[in-house]
């Protein structure tokens, strides 16, 4: 049984194409419905396409959150989708788009990975926010998306040392290293879940 997701992105790509390599390596036992980008013309588009996909964009410029949400929301409607899935999706989502990934607990069905040791420099440059800020350990959270910002129920976090003599691009490439191996793992563990669910809920019957 595979895990339904929509990967969500806005830029360079490149957790998208670690989660896509290990969908294609069997280490990931996933189906990419979907993939939206809010922005035309970046690397994430490319990466989709050496895998044999094609991205939807729905650019965003120009658009109300709202506006723009109920065009990816009316995207994805004709898709089955356990989680979606943000991968540098470089947007803050709307109770209107979450509240239809709502499961039975009341969490939300969507995914985000960002690169600190949450709640630590939430936002857009958190790399660059924890290395000017002279921390010696930073790190990785995978979490559950709720109203805020880079804010939810986490469910793992991975951490790493800045080194003497780290330069930014170092700092981050550490980051990013495990940033790839991460994300894979833990939605292979969504798909855990969503097995054990189904067994419970055979086994109820
Ligand atoms: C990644 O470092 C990701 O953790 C971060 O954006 C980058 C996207 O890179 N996300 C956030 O900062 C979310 N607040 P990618 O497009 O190469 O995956």
């Amino acid at each position: 049984m595979s895990l339904n997701i929509a990967i969500l992105v806005s830029g360079r790509g490149s957790n998208l194409s670690a989660i896509l390599d290990a969908v294609k390596a069997g280490r990931l036992d996933a189906k990419v419905q979907a993939i939206v980008s809010n922005k035309g013309g970046v690397p994430a588009l490319d990466v989709a396409r050496k895998f044999g996909l094609e991205a939807k964009v729905i650019p965003s410029v120009g658009l109300s959150r709202d506006d723009h949400e109920k065009l990816v929301c009316n995207f994805l409607k004709d898709f089955e989708i356990d989680y979606l899935v943000l991968a540098g999706y470089m947007r803050i989502l709307s109770p209107y788009l979450l509240r239809k990934y709502q499961d039975e607990r009341g969490f939300y069905r969507v995914v985000n990975i960002h690169p600190s040791l949450l709640p630590a420099f939430p936002g857009k440059d958190a790399y660059e926010e924890a290395f000017q800020y002279g921390v010696k350990l930073s790190g990785v959270t995978i979490h559950l998306v709720d109203e805020d910002v880079d804010h939810g129920p986490i469910l793992a976090q991975e951490s790493f040392p800045r080194l003497p003599g780290d330069t930014i691009e170092e700092f981050k490439g550490r980051g990013l290293a495990i940033e790839h191996v991460l994300y894979p793992q833990v939605l292979q563990q969504l798909v855990e879940q969503k097995k054990h669910q189904y067994a419970s809920v055979r086994g109820k019957r």
